[in-house]
């Protein structure tokens, strides 16, 4: 049959729904060639134009086109859907849209929480042209400027039946990173490889759906243009990879609502996708410090011990936290009146000392207390808002207090009994943020404590490869009901809702900046909480893999994010757990979590050599929170990324495409840990240009090379790209402290003599400074031999705060004099092997425009 010619790994799978003999392949109307030496293509496959869609006129509407597709013949699939409606909107000149529907009854849609704000962009002179295949119905987008076909469906039939979508697109590039949650490196792998997006708890490893779901994935094009696709979709996702290149999206319900950015660069896609699921929110200044938990801090006794070891050994720390202990029988909104009866005397200590409280805060609300004995459980009932079960009744699942309900937060009831928890707690207990765990949501039986009916809910026709291998398992019945739909719907945003809910309540009952910190996620999380990756084993290869865990959630719009640092499952080793704490230096979100049996990794536990390893990594972090607070503000107002993969900031360099050992704070900081036992020095690639180590100034002249880089076991490497003005602030044990400390300046200059930065202030904890004008900003330029401030706006907290210093990188000559604001500064050097000028004793006020020359 000359319609199967197609190349093995052209070849788009017939059969995915199901195992199919040749002759039920060949019923289907598909080509059936088993290739004995080739294991990934599939052996049942569509011919060149099977039948589809039939598409009709396309009519104009006000931003864009619509037609109707309609099928002659029903596809293989039970309660396939007709006649479909295409709607092609062009959303802005980098984005367009485009939904398909059944015209003839409403199916679910996804509703991101609180609408997102809307930011109007440009819609003249779109990047892109849409072209359409009528029969059977296919498109093709491409870049305008370059002709590049950025998707073309045409490859594969679309597919729409109640309980299976199915579309395949090319890609741009063999280059592609996202379709989150998964153990992967930044770059996926195209080599016939199946990625289920479905949320599940499950500790992170390779091929396995995790905790959350982010239908997005951005493709590196070849010139350093990039371009994304982002699927809105809540239902269970398989998404099949190809080395084409190309991709096919599976999902078991809803509607296709398929956003395409066109960028051009890496960055603007990211913009773009945002666009749509909202900027991430500004996080409390404090909440950049160190945070240390354990599962085990079984007493307030404990605890205060942990918090006091820290302090007395000089570890900057700004968060103690509690997992499951505080509580009685582990149930939330309560807490042990034995062993942490004084928790709110800790919880006031902690707070006089200038550090912050975070305890965790599971879903499922026990459902066997005697009435009348635990409130939450019993308003909750009153207030209806447990999801129930397929016949009406509240469905009870398992988790850590044994029999629980759950919060159905798609209920505004939901959120405002919620509310009214967080409220009453936090009148005994002035918890500074939440910590939501087991959200995805997580179960220890299957379905419910009484098993789960039997519909095609809970067996779908089709069930994409998920840990457990049916959707039901460690989570809630599909045919469980929520307020907007099934749980089956819905499963997969459960705690994007519940991270809403908590954010909103923090929000009313402290009136401050709220910080959640979610495992389980969904698109447009970023704009209510962070995320960790989960249950990590100490172990190096999970070190490694943490970098492009934190990567792809800044891709997804979620720059606070970090890994358990030294490794949450099984006992760490020091060395491990030294090289963990510097890379988690890095991580935006720096806390070190460990399981219950495990051996302690606070870092007092270690050798003297090994603390002072630690101590350096964190006084370092906290020397750098200035900078990663302006980033932070960036990703808010801009939606720049913070942690930032190395090929975002240097997209024409084909050396940094697939690179994830590396990674950059913002544009300016290269981060190169070590990740392997022993090692002792490390090959680093740094992009064209001259990078200074930020430890002594010291220059690398690279033409975009590898450079083989010392790193004993108290090094991190960290580069300062040229051009570049890093804030910074003298550490402290905390940020309370640190933030009233003297200022200093890391100046990298280019050749020339220039660069330049700038500095994002307020208050730190206060709502919406930047939307209110709260804040400073101030730039700093270099150039001439002098060092200048330029205020842009002055107006939150910077008062009495000094400049005490700075460094400069690159000066070519000793000066023989150094003048700060015209007056001569006797506190200064300049050493000749590096060419770095120091420049120490300053006093200049932060909030004046400042001038320091050097001559
Ligand atoms: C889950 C969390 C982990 C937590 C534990 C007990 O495994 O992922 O961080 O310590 O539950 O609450």
């Amino acid at each position: 049959d000359d319609r199967c010619t197609m190349s093995p790994e052209s070849r788009f799978d017939c059969a995915r729904d199901r195992v199919l003999s040749q002759r039920e392949c060949e019923e289907r109307g598909c080509c059936y060639d088993p290739l004995p030496n080739f294991a990934g293509p599939p052996r049942c496959f569509y011919p060149h134009l099977y039948p589809g869609y039939k598409m009709g006129p396309l009519t104009t509407t006000l931003r864009g086109q619509s037609a109707t597709l309609t099928r002659a013949t029903p596809s293989y699939l039970p309660k396939d859907i007709p006649t479909l409606l295409l709607e092609v909107t062009e959303e802005t000149a980098g984005c367009l849209h485009l939904t398909l529907k059944d015209p003839s009854s409403q199916r679910y849609e996804v509703q991101l929480p609180a609408g997102v704000p809307q930011r109007k962009t440009d819609i003249k002179d779109v990047l892109y042209t849409t072209e359409y295949q009528s029969d059977p119905f296919g498109f093709i987008v491409q870049r305008k400027s370059n002709g590049r076909v950025i998707m073309n469906t045409t490859v594969a039939p679309l597919l729409f039946a109640d309980q299976y979508l199915q579309l395949s697109t090319t890609l741009a590039s063999s280059l592609v990173s996202g379709l989150g949650e998964h153990y992967t490196s930044l770059i996926l792998d195209l080599n016939w490889t199946s990625l289920t997006l479905w949320n599940r708890d499950m500790a992170p490893h390779a091929d396995a759906n995790l905790y959350g779901s982010h239908p997005f994935y951005i493709v590196q094009e070849e010139d350093g243009l990039s371009d994304g696709v982002f699927l809105l979709n809540s239902n269970a996702i398989e998404v099949v990879l190809q080395p084409t290149p190309a991709l096919t999206w599976v999902s078991t319900g809803g509607i296709l609502d398929l956003y395409i950015f066109l960028g051009p660069d890496p960055q603007s896609v990211i913009r773009q996708y945002l666009q749509v699921i909202g900027y991430p929110m500004m996080p409390p200044y404090w909440s950049l410090g160190f945070h240390l938990c354990r599962w085990g801090y079984t007493t307030t006794k404990t605890t205060r011990h942990v918090a006091q070891r820290m302090q007395d050994a000089n570890f900057p720390m700004d968060v103690q936290w509690n997992d499951l202990d505080y509580a009685n029988k582990r149930r939330v909104f309560t807490f042990d009146p034995w062993r942490f009866g004084d928790l709110p005397e800790m919880v006031e200590e902690f707070h006089k000392r200038g550090m912050k409280y975070i305890l965790i805060l599971d879903p499922g609300i026990s459902s066997t207390s005697p009435p009348g004995t635990y409130p939450p459980f019993d308003d909750g009932l009153k207030r209806d808002v447990f999801i129930k079960n397929a016949t009406g009744h509240i469905l009870i699942g398992q988790v850590w207090p044994g029999p629980t309900a759950f919060p159905d937060f798609t209920n505004p009831d939901t959120r405002q009994w919620w509310e009214v928890c967080i409220r009453d707690f936090h009148s005994k207990v002035p918890v500074d943020g939440l910590w939501i765990d087991m959200n995805e949501p997580a179960s220890f039986v299957q379905g419910s404590v009484e098993g789960c009916p039997d519909n095609d809910l809970e067996s779908p026709p089709y069930t994409p490869r998920v840990v457990g291998g049916q959707l039901n398992s460690g989570t809630l019945c599909m045919s469980a009901q929520q307020r907007l739909s099934t749980h089956y719907n819905l499963h997969n945003m459960y705690g994007l809702t519940e991270a809403y809910a908590t954010h909103s309540a923090l929000k009313n009952v402290r009136g401050k900046r709220p910080f959640v910190l979610s495992r389980s996620s969904y698109p447009s999380i970023g704009r209510f909480s962070g995320v960790w990756t989960g249950d990590v084993r100490s172990d190096w290869e999970q070190l490694r893999y943490s970098i492009p865990a934190v990567l792809q959630f800044s891709l997804f719009g979620v720059p606070l994010v970090g890994a358990d640092i030294c490794g949450f499952g099984g006992n760490t080793t020091e060395e491990l757990c030294v090289r963990w704490m510097q890379l988690g230096a890095f991580y935006p979100f720096m806390r070190n979590h460990n399981d219950k049996p495990n051996t302690p990794q606070e870092p007092y536990v270690f050798a003297k050599k090994a603390q002072a390893a630690m101590r350096s990594a964190l006084n370092l972090r906290y020397s750098l929170l200035p900078f990663l607070y302006t980033l932070f503000h960036h990703a808010h107002t801009t939606a720049d990324t913070v942690a930032r993969p190395v090929f975002m900031e240097f997209p024409t360099d084909p050396n940094c495409d697939t690179i994830d050992r590396q990674f950059l704070w913002g544009s300016s900081l290269l981060i190169s840990p070590v990740l392997e036992q022993g090692v002792v020095e490390l090959s680093a690639y740094l992009p064209p240009g001259t990078w200074y180590s930020l430890h002594n100034g010291q220059p690398f002249y690279s033409k975009g090379q590898y450079l083989l880089l010392p790193a004993p076991l108290d090094t991190i490497n960290v580069h300062v790209r040229e051009g570049h003005i890093i804030p910074q602030q003298e550490p402290a044990l905390t940020t309370t402290a640190s933030r009233r400390n003297p200022f200093f300046l890391t100046v990298a200059l280019t050749a020339g003599g220039w660069a330049w930065g700038d500095f994002f202030w307020d208050d730190g904890d206060s709502l919406d400074t930047f939307e209110m004008g709260n804040y400073c900003y101030i730039i700093f330029i270099a150039g001439q031999s002098q060092v200048v401030s330029d205020p842009l706006r002055l107006n939150g907290d910077l008062d009495g705060l000094v400049l005490g210093g700075l460094q400069v990188f690159g000066v070519p000559s000793p000066p023989h004099y150094v003048l700060a604001n015209g007056e001569t500064v006797r506190d200064f050097t300049y050493r000749s092997d590096t060419k770095v000028l120091k420049v120490s004793g300053l006093a200049l006020p932060m909030s004046k425009v400042f001038t320091v020359q050097w001559a």
